[in-house]
């Protein structure tokens, strides 16, 4: 794959590549989070959002399904979520005080998710991870813990090991190596191999229930009920990340939709609709360390109202609507599928997709990417050239080609994505002619 249009992509993006520039000069790598910078052909620089569109600068508009990394699950402009902002804005900011909101969410959390007799809040999922690691440890009284490759947790120093297949331990520059030192790396989807490892020395299994950050896996059949069955043996917490999965693949989230209850649910990204907001939630026994006051839980933007807020609108309207929004979104990501499977095929583009339910992956690669193990053949550079194609056409998907859909896209949308898809695999298939 080639990166052809550049001269055309100046005069388009020149907006966003002199932001670019200048940025660099006193805000550090020119982005607050590092991938956004890998945004081809340059990151976007956004001036504004619209229901499942965005425009930026240039004034391009794109139809969207990056969706602020996940948390966008109504879109950019949910007319109820912006309400209750608007409404909380007008009493003062309230941070870091007793609110009623907080209990109310955590009410409205155990009546959408079924492990959530009790919630506590943080702002990121880096830190309810930490939290819910800190959880499993004190109730169990035991250090262990089972993580599964290639997934992602957050980037603290003691899970962030393991995050892509072949490449097991610490992954980032300056990380503490002795950090994750009681962490044990498995293979995502093998039972068995959690079945041998695991003793009464364990505090927990950490897993992503699907394997979204890996490439959008479903699990395979009787591979959560096992992590069940074998925790409950050996006195270990099943500890289910559903950072993206949660109010994602179904109100109750992938717990729900595969029939599994964990000990502990990580929850962030869609509850706050996009303001910044995460939470553990668990059965009452696993909470009991922290809803007796034993347990440490500190911060001062915990909570915070603003974000409560929106979480409450987002989940009253995700609980009124889930019997529509979840299948419809599920039905637009299976044809976007399919459409861009086939389309490649047709035209000889080595890019394949795959779905699991509201998300959607990209991938450049020659061979099949049929399990976790399969995406160590992917061309990452040449993913980050085609959703670059994809972008020209007026589609905006993560740069390292995963996609959320929303309750906003339209089949207008989706049919506009079509032609964009067609578009931009054509533009490959002539540059590799050429
Ligand atoms: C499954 C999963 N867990 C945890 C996190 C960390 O969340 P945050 O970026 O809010 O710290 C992410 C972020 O993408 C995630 O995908």
């Amino acid at each position: 794959m080639r990166d052809s249009l550049d001269a055309a992509d100046r005069q388009r993006f020149a907006g966003s590549y002199a932001h670019r520039k200048s940025a660099l000069s006193h805000l550090a790598f020119g982005v607050s989070s590092t991938p956004r910078a890998t945004q081809r052909p340059v990151a976007i620089v956004m001036e504004r959002g619209d229901g499942a569109h965005v425009v930026d600068v240039d004034g391009n508009r794109f139809i969207d399904y990056a969706l602020g990394y996940g948390p966008l699950i109504l879109g950019h402009t949910p007319p109820s979520v912006i309400a209750a902002i608007q409404n909380e804005l007008s009493r003062g900011l309230r941070t870091a005080s007793v609110h009623r909101g907080e209990a109310e969410l955590a009410e409205l959390i155990a009546a959408c998710v079924p492990s959530a007799e009790q919630t506590s809040f943080v702002s990121t999922g880096t830190e309810a991870i930490q939290l819910a690691l800190r959880v499993a440890r004190a109730a169990t009284g035991r250090v262990k813990i089972v993580k599964f490759r290639a997934n992602y947790h957050g980037w603290a120093d003691g899970i962030h090991v393991g995050n892509a297949i072949g490449q097991d331990g610490a992954s980032a520059l300056g990380q503490d190596p002795q950090a994750a030192q009681s962490v044990t790396l498995l293979d995502w989807g093998d039972a068995e191999q959690v079945e041998a490892v695991l003793d009464s020395s364990f505090a927990a299994v950490i897993v992503e229930p699907v394997a979204i950050n890996g490439g959008c896996f479903e699990p395979p059949a009787g591979f959560l009920e096992r992590l069940r069955t074998a925790t409950q043996r050996c006195g270990a917490l099943l500890i289910f990340d559903e950072v993206i999965t949660g109010f994602r693949l179904a109100l109750g989230g992938a717990q729900e939709r595969y029939g599994v209850t964990p000990d502990l649910s990580v929850l962030g990204k869609a509850l706050g609709a996009g303001l910044p907001i995460s939470a553990v939630s668990g059965s009452r026994a696993a909470m009991e360390v922290l809803s007796s006051g034993r347990l440490m839980h500190r911060g001062t933007f915990n909570g915070n109202p603003l974000s409560v807020a929106a979480a409450i609108a987002c989940l009253e309207e995700l609980r009124d609507g889930h019997n529509e929004i979840y299948a419809r979104m599920d039905a637009f990501a299976g044809r976007l599928c399919r459409f861009l499977s086939d389309r490649a095929t047709l035209r000889g583009v080595p890019v394949r997709a795959r779905q699991a339910g509201a998300a959607l992956q990209i991938f450049a690669a020659e061979a099949a990417i049929e399990t976790l193990r399969d995406t160590a053949q992917v061309d990452k550079e040449n993913t980050l050239l085609f959703t670059g194609a994809l972008l020209r056409e007026g589609v905006q998907t993560l740069p390292r080609g995963l996609c959320y859909l929303s309750a906003a896209h339209s089949l207008a949308d989706i049919e506009a994505t079509e032609a964009a898809i067609a578009a931009a695999v054509d533009a490959v298939a002539h540059a590799k002619a050429a």
